[in-house]
């Protein structure tokens, strides 16, 4: 793992071109005209976790915004333009919240080993933590454990997307895509689909009530 030295950034990127331009001479002249993905993803940072890799994904297909931990924080206007953009401008058609097994901003949670602005940031997932703690108690070891908060974790991000104004506004609008937790199991490379419990969000009125019939 991790070969790749600095000097080869570049040469690789040379041979990168070459093989698009042998699949499509005019490769780049279609790259360049403008991008329409259906899919937002919001991962973690982790070098281990390149969502568009992991789903042999091309340039333009995927809309991609990444934190330590896949957080989305309702205050972070990052994530909050990149969200924007995507649902009133590309109007993708799917957003993707995708969590990891072995995540260090999880832990970093959970046991706080990162001395500094992380801590802070992943304080969410510490909530989390806090809130579950009768269910993730009962888990004996820790990495488990912790692999089991990053589910909670996913989940709890991927309704919070569901809680931004951008979202409230698309559901009112009727044209809005469909919401998504994922794990990456980093032990065996599968993506595994989480329950975010429509259901019950549209109990709380969270989601709208047609909204199965019109995401499905
Ligand atoms: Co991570």
């Amino acid at each position: 793992m991790g070969n790749l030295s600095f000097e080869k950034l570049l040469d690789n990127n040379q041979k990168w071109i070459t093989e698009k331009l042998k699949e499509n001479p005019d490769y780049f002249k279609k790259l360049s005209k403008g991008q329409s993905p259906k899919f937002l993803m919001i991962g973690c940072s982790d070098s281990r976790v390149p969502v568009t890799s992991l789903i042999k994904a091309e340039p333009g297909e995927i809309f991609i915004h990444r934190n330590i931990a896949n957080q989305v924080n309702l205050t972070d206007i990052n994530m909050l333009s990149v969200l924007e953009y995507s649902v009133e401008h590309l109007f993708i058609k799917h957003i993707i919240v995708v969590g990891h097994y072995n995540c260090g901003g999880v832990a970093a949670a959970v046991d706080g080993i990162n001395q500094g602005l992380i801590e802070n940031w992943v304080s969410p997932v510490n909530e989390l933590y806090h809130k579950h703690s009768e269910e993730l108690s009962s888990i004996k070891e820790s990495s488990k454990m912790c692999d089991r908060l990053s589910e909670i974790n996913v989940v709890a991000q991927a309704h919070n997307i569901i809680k931004t104004p951008v979202m409230q506004r698309a559901f009112k609008s009727g044209k809005f895509p469909k919401i998504h937790a994922w794990i990456f199991d980093i032990y065996t490379g599968k993506l595994i689909q989480k329950d975010i419990n429509e259901s019950k969000l549209i109990k709380e009125g969270l989601l709208p009530r047609n909204y199965l019939e019109i995401v499905n």
